[in-house]
């Protein structure tokens, strides 16, 4: 029996800080994209935008249905279409934000276990790091690559290496 511990590091910013530019223009376009989210059952405004390894910059956010279950996180949106136009490009970085009856959330919007899996199969799709930046009016979190927001994601793919 080995007792094993995680450390888990990320980026913290404070109301009146400066993220770097590039993240802050990420975040921007995903509070951007909370303007046009579909979600009339639960009025909560999520918008998320992706970079890609190619340059582009893909926005999206979540879109709710009558049949609740078939609704759709702003994430898996962003991450499934960006996958599905740019199929051979990477995803770099991931910006989320949330907005309720037009007021931008304080906190960050932590995402959902199934976008966190979504996320972790993008990351070992490329075997590129994606940094995951979310966003709220008094707090930004920045968090270098998905094992920090799901340290033991399920992977099925053909096993590589494992690790002691
Ligand atoms: N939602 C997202 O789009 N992303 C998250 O990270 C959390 C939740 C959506 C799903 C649903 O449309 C609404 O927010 C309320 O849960």
């Amino acid at each position: 029996m080995r007792k094993k511990q995680l450390n888990i590091e990320y980026r913290e910013y404070y109301s009146g800080e400066e993220l770097p530019v590039d993240e802050a223009e990420l975040l921007k376009s995903a509070a951007k994209a909370t303007h046009d989210a579909y979600s009339p059952y639960s009025g909560f405004n999520v918008g998320a935008a992706v970079r890609l390894d190619n340059g582009e910059i893909i926005t999206a956010n979540n879109q709710e249905n009558a049949a609740y279950p078939s609704g759709l996180c702003a994430e898996r949106v962003a991450i499934f279409y960006a996958q599905a136009k740019y199929p051979d490009a990477a995803i770099e970085s991931l910006a989320v934000t949330a907005s309720q009856k037009g007021v931008p959330c304080e906190m960050p919007t932590l995402p959902c276990g199934a976008c966190r899996q979504v996320m972790a199969e993008s990351e070992s799709r490329s075997g590129k790091a994606l940094k995951i930046v979310i966003g709220g009016s008094r707090r930004t979190m920045v968090i270098e690559s998905v094992s920090g927001l799901l340290p033991f994601p399920f992977n099925n793919l053909p096993e590589k290496e494992k690790e002691e």
